[in-house]
């Protein structure tokens, strides 16, 4: 599976923003025509997120477009204009239940079929971010083998439940918790929530380390001041992937001796020690850093 340490979002019916995004270096690039779209520039997204899937090099970023949700009544007309032109993927607001993925995923088989393209071409990602989704979770990571990912979405959910947003994030914490572990659970990737102040880039970091230690594996993003921060703490640093190196290989060579157990730098090793190196060191590979 590719990194998504960071997906940047943006107004999909903002072609200047589309373009600006492609210089940023970032992993995933979201065209929106959901919450970030005025009702009435729902047509214009649609036309000026072809036009870039179109005419655009997006380099290494991955393209994706966010649609409506199943259900709002714009979903079909966002798919019918926007999967010809191939996007790498959709992500899918206010998933609430499997059937939503089920129904979207036929959808992308057929528009697969149309165009000649191997079935499952084309990935999901689904937002969490209403109290359904949250309880429908099991059954929703295992409804499609399309779907690579959970996005985890506070301010949304803070609605939908009747919650109010703070920083410290305790009303959604239970949440945040049960996207990760289901993501854990079934191999998918998770990504945090959107850090909403635009100018705070320590808090922005602060956020992303914290995302980053309760095993998220990326965080959405709304500005490109947001890339650099975020990317970096989704990156394990070059401390961190020495260390790991250090533990798997001493695990290793006390396995040989025929010990389970070990001491390093006078701190007790053992296999679930040893098994976050090893994730240390996948993640690093994942975004490109030699380890
Ligand atoms: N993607 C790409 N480029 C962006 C961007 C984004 N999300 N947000 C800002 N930029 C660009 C601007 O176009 C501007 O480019 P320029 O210097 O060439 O004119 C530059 O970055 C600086 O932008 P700035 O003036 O600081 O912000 P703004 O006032 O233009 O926009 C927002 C502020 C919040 C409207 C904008 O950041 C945005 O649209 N964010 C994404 C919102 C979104 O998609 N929400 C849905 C998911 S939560
Ligand atoms: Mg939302």
């Amino acid at each position: 599976m590719r990194a998504r340490r960071a997906l940047l979002y943006m107004p999909g019916d903002d072609l200047h923003k589309i373009q600006k995004a492609i210089g940023l270096n970032v992993d995933t690039i979201c065209m929106d025509i959901e919450d970030a779209v005025a009702h009435n520039r729902k047509a214009d997204a649609r036309a000026t997120i072809v036009e870039a899937l179109r005419t655009l090099d997006f380099g290494r970023s991955e393209k994706l477009v966010r649609i409506n949700p199943v259900g709002s009544g714009l979903e079909e007309d966002d798919l019918l204009a926007v999967l010809p032109a191939m996007p790498d993927g959709l992500v899918l607001p206010k998933v609430g239940d499997a059937e939503y993925i089920r129904w979207v995923s036929y959808q992308l088989t057929e528009a697969e079929r149309a165009a000649g393209r191997p079935e499952g071409s084309m990935i999901l990602l689904a937002l969490i971010e209403t109290a359904r989704g949250v309880v429908n979770l099991k059954e929703i990571c295992q409804a499609s083998p399309r779907l690579q990912g959970l996005i985890f979405g506070a301010e949304d959910l803070a609605g939908d439940i009747g919650a109010v947003r703070t920083r410290a994030g305790w009303e959604v914490f239970y949440a945040r918790s049960a996207v990760v572990t289901h993501a854990a659970a079934f191999g998918l990737q998770a990504l945090d929530m959107v850090f909403m102040d635009l100018h705070d880039i320590d808090g922005l970091r602060e956020e992303s380390e914290e995302g980053a230690r309760m095993a998220y594996t990326g965080k959405q993003i709304i500005h490109p001041r947001q890339v650099e921060p975020v990317q970096a703490a989704y990156t394990p640093s070059a401390e961190a992937i020495a260390h790991a190196r250090r533990v798997v290989e001493a695990a290793a060579q006390n396995q040989e001796a025929g010990a389970g157990a070990f001491v390093l730098d006078g701190k007790m090793v053992d296999m679930p020690v040893v098994r976050a190196a090893e994730r240390i060191l996948d993640r690093a590979r994942a975004a490109g850093v030699d380890a």
